[in-house]
Order: structure tokens, then C-alpha cells, then sequence
């Protein structure tokens, strides 16, 4: 939520975390969480038990941003349980305070209500995760000395703790917090949303998903294991298309926001300065102009290279645009990527006739009562 200079020289500062050379590193973590989230499905359906996506998914995006900007953060199942849990809470818990007369008139009042004191506690909750992620990654560098005689790499959390302002002081300890709530946040939530719906959408389409397993048993034919590796990312067309099409027709992130800073005329009308504008990213993905009659039909074909070219380059915008886009999205799209590869090489998706998902919007793209699918191993 900061802007001004405040977000300038902490978004100067982050960019580095997100260079090629960086990302590249962090494929192999991706493959771990793959295999781990394979082995625990295979448990699941050596029991033939139908299991829920969501839930599933978040627990692996939250480990790999964990392992890949927390130097590895160490945190047990439960308490990685725990925090989905409560991330999940405060997202619903939130859209209904925006929206709560009370809370617009007097927050603090809002504040000491019932659901007031739930928000609170749960942000208290995870506030308290990032501080302790924090002070064991401390501990460690004053015990092991600076990250790049150990690691060799400083990762989003050590170039927080190590960055210095222009006058040689470091960023407080709240400032650091912040930042480490923003990243664990939208390091995993919303990759969560994007592997949980990509995955629904082809479960659904069978045709679409043995196209893709198509693709990927090709790429690793003649290998001696199922690992995806950086060159391969880009060897993934069809499977990026469905990825693509997914992310359009569930929108992870429906709804991004904006102050106006001067009085602005759009469409003819002026939205005055000081005015705050939703901008509608789901309806700008649903806009039948645009995507024709059957947007709300699942078709990759959309993201076919000669189908795209006469497209206006904002008509598809999952990571925003401008200088607030997404500083995560390429370490999301390959992340995304490799655990679709690796599961869909592995299992065949069927959605769960008797419980389809129904979308929920919260912060990112949700589902009601959980998103329940089948797996069989293929
Ligand atoms: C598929 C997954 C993702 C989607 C759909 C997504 C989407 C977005 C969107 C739409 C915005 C702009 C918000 C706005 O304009 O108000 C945004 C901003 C942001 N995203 Fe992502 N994101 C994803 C993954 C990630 C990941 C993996 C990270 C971190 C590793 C991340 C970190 C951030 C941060 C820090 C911002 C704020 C940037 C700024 O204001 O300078 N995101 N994201």
C-alpha cells in the first residue's frame, strides 16, 4: 500500500530479487515442491479419496516462497496450515469491512466489534509469522557471517536486512515487516489461485489437458527423470496457453485499485482527484468486444500468436501494467509452469461432478466451499 517515494525506493531496491540470473535458481525448488505435492496426491488417491485443490496448492506456493525469498524460513505444516487459514479469513473478513457502514463512518468503533476483533487478531497472527521468519534469518547471518559467502546469492529477505538509504541507516524493523507481509502474501496466494483454476479448467476439458500432457511427455521423452528445467520453460506452448486462458477466465486478481491524483476524463466523464477508482481486471478479460460471445468459454486457441497480434496489448492484464505491475510475474509464471507440468505428467484431473467450484472474489479468486477434484496417477 505505499506509494510515493516510499514505494520508489523500496521497488528500486526489490527489482535485483527478481533478475533472470535469480530466477533461474529457483526452478529447482519448484521441482521439489512438485514432487513433494505429487507424493502427498498419490497418497490421496492410493485411498481414492477426492481432495481439494486450493488448499493443496497453497501450502506448495507458500513453502516455494518461503524457500525462495525467506532463505528458506523454516515453518512447520501447521503453522503453514495455519497461516492459508488465516490468510483466508482476513481476505473475507476485510471485504466485508470495506463495505461495513460502520467501519466507513468509525473504524476504531468497527474495530471493537466481533469481526473487528477477529481482523485484528488474525493480522497480529500473521504479522507475528513474518517477525519470526525475520529474526531466525538474524540469527543465522550473525551466526554464519553475509549471504554471499554462504549461499552465494542474497534472496529478497537478505537484501531487505542488508539495503542501506543513501544515508548509510537501514529500513526499520516495520519496514522490513511490511515488505515480508506483502511477499509472503502475494508470493503464494495468488499462484495458488492461478495453478488451483488452471488445473479445474482442464480437468474439465479433457481434450485440453491430454494435449498438454501431450506436449509435456514429448519435452521428456528419452530422459531418465521428469525434472523441469529452465531452457524448458519455453518449450511449453500449448501448456502456456491453457495457462493463459485460465488466468483470463478466472482472473487470480479481479480487481486492482488506484487514487486519483488530478481530476481525470475517461470515457468522457471526469473522475475527480482524490477519487478512488476500482479497475475491473475479471470484466476487462470478460469484455465480449474484445473476447467475442463465448468469453466465458475455456479456449486456449485465444493465446495462439496469430490471434493475439492484432489484440491491444492491455486487453489481457493478469499482472497489471505500468509501473505497479506485478514484480513477481515471472517468478509466478514459471513456478506456475513447472508444478502444471509436473502434475499433469503425473495424474490425470477430473473435477468432482457432485461439488463444482463456485468462484468466490476475495482478494484473489477463491472458491466457496473449496475447489474438490480426483487425481489418477496416469
Ligand atoms: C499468478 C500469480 C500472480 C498474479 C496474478 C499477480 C497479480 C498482481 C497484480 C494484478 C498486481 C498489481 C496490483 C495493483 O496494481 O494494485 C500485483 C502486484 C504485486 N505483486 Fe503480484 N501477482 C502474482 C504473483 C506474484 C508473486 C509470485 C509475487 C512475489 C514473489 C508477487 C508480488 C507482487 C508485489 C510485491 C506487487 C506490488 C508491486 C508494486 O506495487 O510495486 N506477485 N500482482
Amino acid at each position: 500500500m505505499s506509494d510515493g517515494d516510499t514505494w520508489k525506493v523500496r521497488r528500486r531496491l526489490l527489482t535485483p530479487a527478481f533478475h533472470f540470473d535469480i530466477l533461474k535458481q529457483y526452478v529447482s525448488v519448484y521441482n521439489r515442491e512438485a514432487t513433494e505435492m505429487i507424493s502427498k496426491l498419490l497418497e490421496t488417491t492410493k485411498r481414492g479419496q477426492i481432495f481439494e485443490m486450493f488448499q493443496e496448492a497453497s501450502m506448495c506456493t507458500l513453502e516455494t516462497i518461503l524457500q525462495c525469498a525467506f532463505s528458506g524460513g523454516q515453518m512447520s505444516d501447521e503453522t503453514k496450515n495455519e497461516y492459508v487459514e488465516a490468510i483466508r479469513k482476513l481476505e473475507i473478513l476485510f471485504i466485508e469491512m470495506v463495505f461495513n457502514p460502520i467501519f466507513i463512518v468509525a473504524p476504531s468503533a468497527y474495530k471493537r466489534l466481533p469481526r473487528g476483533r477477529e481482523y485484528t487478531r488474525l493480522c497480529k497472527f500473521v504479522h507475528n509469522t513474518s517477525e519470526l521468519i525475520i529474526a531466525k534469518r538474524r540469527q543465522q547471518l550473525m551466526r554464519d557471517g553475509r549471504p554471499q559467502q554462504t549461499t552465494g546469492r542474497l534472496d529478497f529477505l537478505d537484501l531487505l536486512l542488508s539495503a542501506r538509504y543513501e544515508d548509510g541507516t537501514g529500513l526499520t524493523d516495520l519496514e522490513i515487516r511490511e515488505e515480508v507481509d506483502t511477499f509472503m502474501f502475494a508470493g503464494h496466494d495468488t499462484t495458488a489461485s492461478s495453478l488451483s483454476w488452471t488445473l479445474y479448467s482442464l480437468a474439465q476439458h479433457p481434450h485440453h489437458q491430454d494435449k498438454v500432457r501431450e506436449e509435456v511427455n514429448y519435452l521428456l521423452s528419452g530422459r531418465e527423470d521428469d525434472t523441469i528445467q529452465w531452457e524448458d520453460l519455453q518449450k511449453l506452448p500449448y501448456l502456456t496457453m491453457c495457462l493463459k486462458e485460465a488466468m483470463r477466465l478466472h482472473s487470480p486478481l479481479a480487481l486492482i485499485e488506484r487514487k486519483m491524483l488530478e481530476d481525470t476524463v475517461i470515457d468522457g466523464v471526469t473522475v475527480p482527484k482524490g477519487y478512488d477508482v476500482a479497475i475491473h481486471l475479471y470484466g476487462l478479460h470478460h469484455n465480449p468486444a474484445v473476447w467475442g460471445p463465448d468469453h466465458m468459454e475455456f479456449d486456449p486457441s485465444r493465446f495462439r500468436p496469430e490471434r493475439m497480434k492484432d489484440r491491444d496489448s492491455h486487453a489481457f492484464l493478469p499482472f497489471s501494467a505500468g509501473q505497479r505491475n506485478c514484480i513477481g510475474q515471472n517468478f509466478a509464471m514459471n513456478e506456475v509452469k513447472v508444478l502444471l507440468a509436473r502434475l499433469i505428467y503425473k495424474f490425470v484431473f477430473e473435477v468432482d461432478p457432485t461439488r463444482p467450484a463456485k468462484k468466490e472474489v476475495l482478494i484473489i479468486m477463491n472458491t466457496k466451499d473449496g475447489m474438490w477434484m480426483k487425481a489418477t496417477p496416469v
